[in-house]
């Protein structure tokens, strides 16, 4: 066991913590943060890091990020607003959900806007002002081209940089306060690999070079997956996106991780609340649920602390089960015998991404948040 997690296993045992509740590692995100900024400054210092607001917007998590100067990536009205309101000072506006509005603030306060479609090309020729505006345009292509197990997709958003997008920078060429400075690119190809930055990084360079743009910034999406005990290094990722054959050291090169930087931020607790013993398996009922985790989720997709399992003769199907009336709700499977008794803690890991974001208010009401300090 590392000794941050005896650290949080210490603290949560002696403090009473209501559950169900979700427990912010605040630490680990600030040490994640200070290693990052370290790396790139030692290292790679034309990368620029952004954290994907969608991926968990806690309100402490964005005071954490806004109090070690982060910027933040949103993309709708609604982020763009409280990011703006939360002070943060560098933002990058994408998605298809902005309003003409908060459109054209982001462009009057110098924030990075990377366009998504014609409605949004239409907002930014209606621009009365002489002023010199910059832009970037979200763009895609299929991985699939490259990656033999990508599944193809034709992406829908921005512009594909193969089909569409020399159209739309032709017409852009007729404003001539207008200037494309940036090529955006995000897709939520699941293989988590360095290999996808790297071909991603030299496709966009590859167009932008051939179609002599003058860039300030590709924006390289998120989807990285390194700093949550998994096996890649942030070097890793950034290795293989300097090691493309066109890469440029003066050009910024933007990341966008959510689910890399938060996902290990976070634990859930829930604690046993019933157990039923029947003749094939056991369920012991929890007071949290899936719909606070992820409801797609399979069972086991949580490491688990706290579980008494022992060894027994009988083997049996043993599940924590929780509280939504989903047959579905199950958290936690095995053979082994459980010693759990009514009030035990359990302690689902590393939890952060897609998660509290989610939460509907379906069947149970949002779990209770603490501040692990
Ligand atoms: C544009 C954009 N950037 C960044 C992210 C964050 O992705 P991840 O959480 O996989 O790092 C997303 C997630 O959907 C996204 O749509």
């Amino acid at each position: 066991m590392d000794t941050e997690t005896q650290d949080v296993q210490k603290l949560i045992n002696s403090k009473t913590y209501k559950t169900p509740c979700y427990l912010f590692k605040k630490n680990v995100l600030i040490n994640t943060l200070n290693d990052i900024e370290h790396t790139i400054k030692t290292k790679y210092n034309n990368i620029r890091l952004s954290y994907s607001y969608k991926t968990n917007s806690d309100k402490e998590v964005l005071k954490t990020l806004r109090k070690q100067k982060i910027c933040i990536e949103v993309v709708s009205k609604k982020e763009y607003t409280v990011s703006k309101k939360m002070g943060f000072k560098d933002i990058i506006y994408n998605g298809p959900a902005k309003s003409k509005k908060t459109f054209i603030d982001a462009l009057e306060n110098n924030y990075i806007v990377n366009i998504e479609n014609k409605r949004e090309l239409s907002w930014l020729k209606s621009i009365k002002s002489k002023k010199h505006i910059k832009i970037g345009i979200r763009v895609n292509f299929p991985l699939s081209c490259f990656i033999a197990n990508a599944k193809s997709i034709n992406s829908r958003f921005g512009f594909n940089l193969y089909e569409d997008l020399k159209k739309v920078l032709k017409d852009l060429k007729k404003y001539k306060n207008i200037k494309v400075v940036g090529l955006h690119y995000h897709s939520t190809y699941i293989d988590r690999t360095p290999e996808k930055f790297k071909i991603v990084t030299q496709e966009l360079l590859k167009f932008s070079k051939k179609n002599n743009l003058d860039l300030d910034y590709i924006d390289i999406g998120g989807g990285f997956d390194c700093l949550n005990h998994s096996k890649f290094s942030f070097n890793d990722y950034m290795d293989a996106i300097y090691s493309c054959k066109e890469f440029d050291k003066k050009l910024n090169i933007i990341i966008e991780p959510g689910y890399g930087l938060i996902n290990s931020c976070y634990d859930y607790l829930t604690k046993i609340v019933d157990i039923k013993k029947t003749q094939k398996a056991n369920f012991f009922l929890c007071d949290g649920s899936k719909l606070h985790l992820n409801i797609k989720s399979k069972v086991n997709s949580f490491n688990v602390d706290f579980l008494k399992e022992v060894n027994s003769k009988k083997i049996i199907d043993n599940y924590i089960v929780g509280m939504s009336c989903m047959e579905s709700d199950r958290l936690h499977l095995t053979n082994k015998k459980l010693a759990l008794k009514i009030n035990d803690k359990v302690l689902f890991k590393n939890c952060g991404a897609y998660t509290s974001s989610w939460n509907s208010g379906f069947i149970l009401e949002k779990p209770r948040f603490y501040t692990l300090k």
